[in-house]
């Protein structure tokens, strides 16, 4: 089962830093798992250049749908791909709150991208609420079916799910492994059911929330888990590379 390690550097990493940051992760994270890193915008042009040698692939975390035009402060996904995005961020539950992103409009961002080749990382989960209501199934299949709606099977291979409970992001506090397990085999029964067996098995599934150097390992055992998206504790290079390792 392919593994991955991906960090959110989230609105951190300064463009000054981004050079250091990519050169200390290129020569301290030699695990075999796949790597990546979403930076900041301002960070792709310095972040292309720093790893372009290098096995770790370079992300993004956000971007608009329409291909350009009149949207202000946007970014569409060829600008990603000619700035060497292979990989983009996508339904983070910080731009669902924070902005008010929709299942709707994370669909027409996944569609861009596919359509560009640029791999997608799409977050779904849980609020506390949600998770002590029993509702957990429930809204991890309503952000599945609609995120990806109209999407073909053939399109599953590139995208990746991220399992973030909200209430575990940033918070320090995680789920236990069975409750990780059992949203794992929702995803995976969800995919099953709108595609086939064989997608619901084959799609790489990540857990993200509160993932630091101590716990990484208990989310890797778990049945079905394809790896880690990884904020706070991607922060420092070496510190991550650290992480990396252990995988
Ligand atoms: P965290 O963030 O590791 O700091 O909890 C994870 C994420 O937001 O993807």
């Amino acid at each position: 089962m392919k593994k991955y390690i991906i960090g959110n550097l989230k609105m951190n990493l300064l463009p000054k830093d981004t050079q250091d940051y990519c050169n200390i992760l290129k020569e301290n994270a030699n695990s075999k798992c796949t790597v990546g890193v979403a930076l900041p915008f301002t960070s792709l042009g310095l972040g292309h250049v720093a790893l372009h040698d290098s096995k770790i692939l370079l992300g993004a975390q956000n971007l608009h749908y329409e291909d350009g035009g009149s949207f202000t402060g946007e970014v569409s996904s060829e600008m990603l791909k000619q700035s060497g995005c292979a990989f983009c961020i996508v339904g983070h539950s910080e731009r669902r709150q924070k902005f008010g992103e929709t299942n709707a409009f994370i669909n027409k961002k996944i569609k861009s991208l596919l359509k560009k080749g640029i791999k997608v990382i799409l977050c779904i989960g849980e609020s506390l609420g949600e998770n002590q209501n029993g509702k957990t199934k429930q809204v991890l299949s309503k952000q599945l079916f609609e995120c990806l709606e109209g999407l073909y099977e053939n399109e599953l291979k590139s995208i990746i799910i991220a399992y973030e409970p909200i209430w575990a992001i940033g918070s320090g506090k995680t789920p236990q492994a069975k409750q990780v397990e059992r949203a794992v085999n929702n995803i995976r029964s969800v995919i099953k059911t709108a595609y086939s067996e064989n997608a619901g098995e084959k799609i790489a599934v990540l857990y993200g929330g509160s993932v630091t150097k101590e716990n990484v390992k208990s989310f890797l055992l778990v049945k079905g888990i394809n790896g880690a998206l990884v904020g706070g504790a991607s922060k420092d290079a070496l510190a991550f590379s650290e992480l990396v390792n252990l995988v």
